[in-house]
């Protein structure tokens, strides 16, 4: 062999072990993804596991609360050492506590509800002066000056409700009031605490107080109140149970603390003939008042406040408008005027005429029996 088919022949084999240990590198490497996936498709195909209660602890079992309510009473590892009122998590099938879990660990609430400093002031409220006072007397003053309260001996409500038809101004009375005494303005929905947050809505409520405090002085509005503290005559499924659970919580909040502190609570319902009466016992939200459809003055002062910055036409009789519009809400004569100012602009006016208005009656009557239509429909 001569030198040069040598080496031909040793480059050869060179270039073939090289190949082959690529190829082998690749190999293990292929090995090891495919392993990687396997672990992967195990994990997702495992069945989920339930977040459960520990209610109680006998004769070395535990008494779980499962999801949906329903109470077991399983065997469970020792090592686990479980103390009552921990979460764990058990597998659907046999109902195994298979780990401890930590919920302690708490939920950002600030992105659940809304925290803000209303800038709404009492002169955009129309109609409603006697609310307006009884609510200063009650939230305001309290907050303002407690030592007034202390000379005199008496204590102030924790809370009030305000209960009327939709769109009468329930909302704009709370945030009017925050603003007037410079407080922290948390608004809470009863149906989504009780919705949302299944299962949590009972801790929601323990942290949006807990905010309060640290936010103090603060009022803290819970719209739509009735979704949470109805009165029920048996609490038979999961969701009642679960409201029944937020509701206890709102209670024991509101006897956690002194009438005298700088957090307090403004409810608000359309439907007060459904409420709880525990809500509104002494010592509670015990001051009630009506916030009603507005009467004719009522009508004439929020047509006031939302036509004020409009150029009326001289024909616009302001008085017969108010007559036409006898059953509207605050909401509605609102809701009249921005539709008023839309049937100017298209017809290219910056002037709204008497007809702008009457148009505009017309079609949020129209609107309002619609809607009262689906009421109807949905509520029988
Ligand atoms: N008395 C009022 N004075 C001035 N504006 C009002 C009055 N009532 C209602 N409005 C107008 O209607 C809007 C809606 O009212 P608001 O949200 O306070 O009603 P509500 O009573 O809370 O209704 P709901 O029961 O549907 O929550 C207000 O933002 C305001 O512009
Ligand atoms: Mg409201």
């Amino acid at each position: 062999m001569t030198s040069k088919e040598k080496n031909i022949i040793d480059s050869v084999i060179y270039s073939y072990t090289s190949d082959s240990s690529v190829l082998e590198e690749e190999n293990k490497m292929l090995k090891e993804t495919l392993n990687k996936m396997k672990d992967e498709l195990d994990r997702l195909k495992q069945p989920p596991l339930m977040v459960c209660e520990v209610l109680d602890l006998i004769n070395n079992n535990a008494v779980i609360r499962i999801p949906n309510g329903n109470q077991f009473y399983v065997t469970y590892d020792h090592q686990l050492k479980l103390t009552v009122g921990e979460s764990v998590l058990c597998d659907q099938k046999n109902l195994n506590i298979v780990k401890k879990i930590d919920t302690s660990k708490k939920f950002n609430v600030e992105k659940f509800v809304i925290v803000e400093k209303p800038t709404i002031k009492w002169e955009s409220v129309g109609g409603l002066q006697h609310q307006e006072n009884e609510i200063k007397e009650v939230i305001e003053l309290p907050l303002k000056k407690p030592e007034l309260f202390r000379k005199i001996g008496i204590t102030p409500p924790k809370g009030l409700l305000l209960y009327g038809p939709p769109g009468t101004g329930k909302t704009l009375l709370a945030k009017a009031v925050a603003a007037s005494s410079n407080s922290t303005f948390i608004e809470v929905v009863g149906s989504e605490l009780v919705q949302k947050f299944i299962g949590e809505g009972a801790k929601l409520v323990k942290e949006i107080f807990e905010l309060a405090r640290k936010k103090a002085p603060t009022i803290i509005f819970i719209d739509e109140i009735d979704s949470l503290a109805a009165r029920r005559v048996e609490v038979g499924t999961s969701g009642e149970r679960e409201a029944n659970r937020t509701f206890m919580q709102l209670l024991a909040e509101i006897d956690g603390f002194k009438s005298l502190d700088d957090v307090k609570i403004i409810g608000a319902t359309n439907r007060k003939d459904i409420l709880d009466p525990a809500i509104i016992r002494p010592g509670r939200l015990d001051r009630l008042i009506e916030v009603p459809t507005p009467n004719k003055e009522g009508r004439k002062e929020i047509f006031r406040i939302h036509s004020q910055t409009m150029c009326l036409c001289k024909d616009v009789d302001v008085e017969n408008l108010i007559n036409q519009m006898d059953d509207f809400s605050g909401a509605e004569i609102k809701a009249a005027c921005t539709e008023a100012g839309y049937f100017a602009i298209r017809e290219s006016r910056t002037e709204i005429v008497k007809k702008d208005f009457l148009n505009a009656i017309a079609k949020v009557r129209k609107e309002e029996e619609l809607n009262k239509g689906d009421y109807l429909r949905m509520f029988g």
